[in-house]
């Protein structure tokens, strides 16, 4: 009997501790609802985030290329797979000439923008 809630609680330290990694990682694995609420959200964060940078309604280049068709494009101008955890990597970190945005988007804002980008 004791063997068995050795296992036990074993099993249940190991749950947790994969739970709290799961947590720590969560970031690339966001989805976004894709709601309209949540897509006119994203839109208002794409307006103060990233226009300033990116045409939304045409590939032309502003400072970094138009995101226009972006759900459409198979990669990124760098050879990047455009899949969500890449795009979130992007937005996250940023790139080459592209500022990082962790520190002024949060999970929801993000959340709601990756909704918007696939509008495009
Ligand atoms: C200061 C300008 C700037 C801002 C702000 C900016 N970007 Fe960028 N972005 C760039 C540049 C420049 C590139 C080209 C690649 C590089 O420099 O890494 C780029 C590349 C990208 C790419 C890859 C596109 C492709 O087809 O190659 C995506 C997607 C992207 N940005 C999304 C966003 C989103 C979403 C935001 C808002 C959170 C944002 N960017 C904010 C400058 C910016």
């Amino acid at each position: 009997m004791t063997k068995f809630i050795r296992v036990l609680v074993a099993g249940i330290l190991v749950v947790i501790g994969s739970a709290a990694l799961t947590a720590q990682n969560h970031k690339p694995e966001m989805r976004s609802t894709d709601s309209k609420e949540s897509i006119a959200q994203g839109e208002s964060v794409y307006k103060s985030h990233c226009a300033i940078c990116h045409f939304a309604a045409s590939t032309e280049k502003k400072i970094g290329p138009g995101l226009k068709g972006l759900s459409k494009r198979a990669k990124f101008a760098d050879g990047t797979r455009n899949d969500n955890q890449n795009l979130v990597k992007m937005i996250v970190n940023g790139g080459k000439n592209m500022p990082p945005s962790r520190e002024n988007i949060n999970d929801a804002q993000l959340r709601d923008l990756l909704g918007y980008l696939r509008t495009l």
